[in-house]
């Protein structure tokens, strides 16, 4: 018996950020687009907890309990007094260390397959509680669409959305760390006065309406200067897209994966096409959203899977 569970990629269409609060943490006004890039997290039952990784980026994934599908299991098994003892497999299609939360979606499909295999019964409101533990993007890796996200972006208000939005993403040739680009966010707005983050009412309007232009025109990444100031190379990615027909073109969360918005479908092979060989960036997607987030799509014989392989004691 094995479980896979499916889970979305997401964009942040505005990342507004408040100043560091005594935790380390920052208040934000995050609002989330779960987009159709996927990771594929199976479990199945096994002698001991143990954490494998296939796809184009598996070498740079860490198969220790850093890793936030064992630390979702563990947290998991650890409240239903269960012994973890399962074989994670994650089949990763979500750039590592890209800002498009391909960590916290491992997280989340880990813990919604574990809480399946394992028949918990636990509630919604507590899985979220566990999402919440594990990360700040964790919680909406679980319930995708599009949310609004307040405190650490942890606390979620699902949000409407009138239309399927297209995207391109630029996947950078090296990754940023997220504590680092806060840090540099709180460098470079040192002695400012930081306003309270606050969702801006035109960006939800865009939403709910479907309308692509507006949304364009009303996208922001308070993160964006501290992504750029460490990744400067990230602005040609950016101005390539622009001039390449994107509506509007922004680095997504604390980076280093740039997104664009596009009109449509075509305009999104044609702006891909032109990232690809402009040689600004390693490798290019196209996806639309919003798309639902953990979702199981499998509950049945374990298939045959590992490549990189290491118990976890
Ligand atoms: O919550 P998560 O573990 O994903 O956060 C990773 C890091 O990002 C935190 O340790 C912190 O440095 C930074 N962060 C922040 N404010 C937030 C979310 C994350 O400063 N609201």
């Amino acid at each position: 018996m094995s479980v896979t569970v499916r889970v979305p990629a997401k964009v942040n269409v505005q990342l507004g950020v408040g100043a560091a609060r005594p935790d380390g943490f920052h208040d934000l006004a995050n609002v989330f687009l779960a987009v159709g890039l996927h990771d594929e997290v199976t479990v199945t039952p096994a002698d001991e907890l143990r954490v494998t990784c296939s796809g184009p980026d598996a070498a740079q994934v860490p198969l220790d309990r850093t890793n936030l599908a064992a630390r979702a299991a563990l947290a998991l098994a650890e409240r239903r007094g269960i012994e973890p003892t399962v074989h994670i497999h994650i089949a990763k299609d979500i750039p590592v260390a890209g800002g498009m939360a391909g960590g916290s979606a491992d997280g989340a499909g880990a813990l919604v397959a574990c809480d399946a295999l394992w028949g918990t019964g636990a509630t919604r409101a507590e899985l979220l509680d566990i999402c919440a533990e594990l990360g700040s993007d964790v919680p909406f890796s679980l319930v995708g669409g599009a949310a609004l996200g307040t405190g650490r972006g942890e606390k979620l208000t699902p949000l409407e959305v009138g239309g399927t939005f297209h995207w391109v993403f630029a996947m950078a040739e090296r990754g940023l760390s997220t504590p680092a680009v806060f840090r540099e966010f709180d460098r470079l707005t040192e002695g400012h006065d930081i306003p309270a983050p606050e969702a801006d009412p035109s960006l939800l309007t865009a939403l709910a309406k479907g309308d692509p232009e507006a949304l364009a025109a009303a996208l922001t990444n308070d993160l964006q200067p501290a992504a750029l100031s460490l990744y400067p190379e990230l602005a040609a990615t950016l101005r390539t897209g622009e001039r390449a027909g994107a509506l509007a073109a922004l680095v997504s969360g604390s980076g280093p994966t740039t997104a664009f918005l596009v009109r449509d479908a075509d305009s999104a092979n044609h702006i891909a096409a032109t990232l690809r060989t402009s040689g600004t960036c390693r490798v290019v997607r196209t996806a639309s959203g919003p798309v639902p987030g953990a979702t199981v799509v499998s509950a049945g014989q374990r298939r045959s899977m590992p490549v990189r392989s290491t118990p976890i004691g």
